[in-house]
């Protein structure tokens, strides 16, 4: 039942050094909606673990993800196995479910507001500048480490309140976060960022100034009389600096590569650039997918597709594949600004964990490129990106890029 080869696995280095994991994701749409996959011992996985099904196409990745009642985040939503009690350390609210996931969401969603990233905009706005200014005069550079650089970690902190002195040591913690799998280095980075935002909650507490700091409403912010607590909240942060700082790095370095290969949609949003950014992001976000997949586990026997899925099962949703299914986006690989298709899934299948950060990565990003088309208009990729050793993000490394000096 199981695929065997490791080059047909997802959960495998072996299956993204592949030339065309594009590709194997559409023969496996094509050939059925729900493969079984082994977890066996790798680089990624030194213990290896149990095995899982992998969804795969739109509409049923879109299912799995609104039925929480029988496919739940509570066990964990990476692929590897997890203890809960290490699933909520290392996600919080992310890695729960029903009431008490709602009510943790009811409070976020009072503190993390469009009116609160609004407030960002020019926040946004002079990190971009000074992002794009300190390469300007270069006529070349990396654009992953020398553009975007720090841009959505500085936008984090700002949001999070982290003082300009603490911020490179955050940046390199949440790397050694976001770079492994199941390491012991994980683990101390996460305390460490942990025990950090304990004290930060602290000094929050203490606060007197008029305008609240959003770590300070988030602990005054109640609902039905509940709040969270310093802990939960300290978890919290953890969340936002590892959900938020790769992905829209992801989003706009991807997006600059895409926008290489499809220079008509560059010229029409150039030549249009405020009518157009929403949509434009929004297709850019879907082509890029940054989140390749999270997962789920069964709460019952069930079936997707006609394919039993026992309790206690593994059911990862594969986005990337979703998001380039021909069934729901005609030519589903292009990049097209002028698409009416259904919604991407690259923020999550809509349901109630679907991503808290989406208003803040839309502005980020149309702001980003709002500022490089104005300081650098004619920015092109100058060789092959490098991409980030990973099943879990679709990142680069390095993606270079020359321009006329400014
Ligand atoms: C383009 C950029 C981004 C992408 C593609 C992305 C993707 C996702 C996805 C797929 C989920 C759903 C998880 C699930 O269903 O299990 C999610 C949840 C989440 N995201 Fe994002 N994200 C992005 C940016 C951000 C940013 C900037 C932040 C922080 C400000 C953020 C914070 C969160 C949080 C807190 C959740 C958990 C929500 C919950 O469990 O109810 N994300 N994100």
């Amino acid at each position: 039942m199981n695929d065997t080869k490791l080059t047909d696995n997802p959960a495998v280095p072996e299956f993204w050094l592949r030339k065309d994991p594009d590709e194997a994701f559409a023969a496996m749409r094509r050939e059925k909606a729900v493969h079984r996959h082994d977890m066996p011992v790798s680089a990624w996985y030194p213990e290896g673990g149990k095995g899982f099904w992998s969804v795969v196409r739109y509409e049923d990745v879109a299912q799995v993800s609104r039925d929480q009642e029988t496919f739940t985040s509570a066990f964990g939503t990476e692929i590897i196995d997890n203890t809960v009690e290490m699933a909520r350390l290392f996600g919080g609210m992310l890695n729960m479910s029903g009431d008490e996931h709602a009510h943790h969401r009811a409070i976020v969603n009072r503190v993390l507001t469009p009116r609160t990233v609004e407030a960002l905009s020019d926040t946004i706005r002079d990190h971009a500048r000074r992002c794009i200014d300190r390469v300007a005069a270069r006529g070349e550079c990396d654009f992953m480490t020398d553009v975007v650089g720090d841009f959505p970690a500085q936008i984090i902190c700002e949001l999070l309140g982290v003082p300009v002195e603490a911020r490179q040591r955050l940046v390199e913690l949440t790397g050694i976060l976001l770079s492994g799998y199941a390491t012991a280095d994980v683990f101390e980075a996460l305390t460490a960022i942990i025990s950090y935002a304990e004290g930060l909650v602290a000094q929050a507490r203490e606060q007197v100034s008029e305008s609240a700091s959003f770590l300070r409403k988030l602990l005054t912010a109640q609902v039905d009389g509940k709040h969270m607590t310093d802990h939960e909240i300290a978890v919290f942060f953890a969340l936002l600096v590892s959900a938020g700082i790769e992905t829209t790095a992801t989003s706009i370095g991807q997006g600059m590569y895409a926008l290489s290969l499809f220079p008509e949609q560059r010229r029409r949003w150039q030549n249009d650039y405020q009518a157009l950014a929403p949509r434009a992001v929004e297709e850019i976000i879907r082509w890029a997918t940054p989140v390749r997949n999270f997962r789920r586990t069964a709460t019952r026997d069930t079936e997707i597709a006609g394919q039993p899925v026992a309790k206690g099962d593994k059911v990862v949703m594969w986005y990337c594949s979703a998001n380039r299914d021909e069934r729901a986006f005609e030519r589903a690989d292009d990049l097209d600004f002028a698409r009416t298709e259904e919604q991407h899934l690259a923020f999550g299948g809509g349901g109630p964990h679907f991503c808290l950060g989406a208003v803040l990565a839309r502005k980020e990003m149309i702001i980003f490129f709002e500022e490089l088309f104005s300081r650098l208009p004619d920015i092109e990729v100058a060789g092959e990106p490098q991409p980030v050793a990973s099943n879990f993000v679709n990142g680069l490394a390095s993606l270079p890029v020359r321009f006329t000096p400014a």
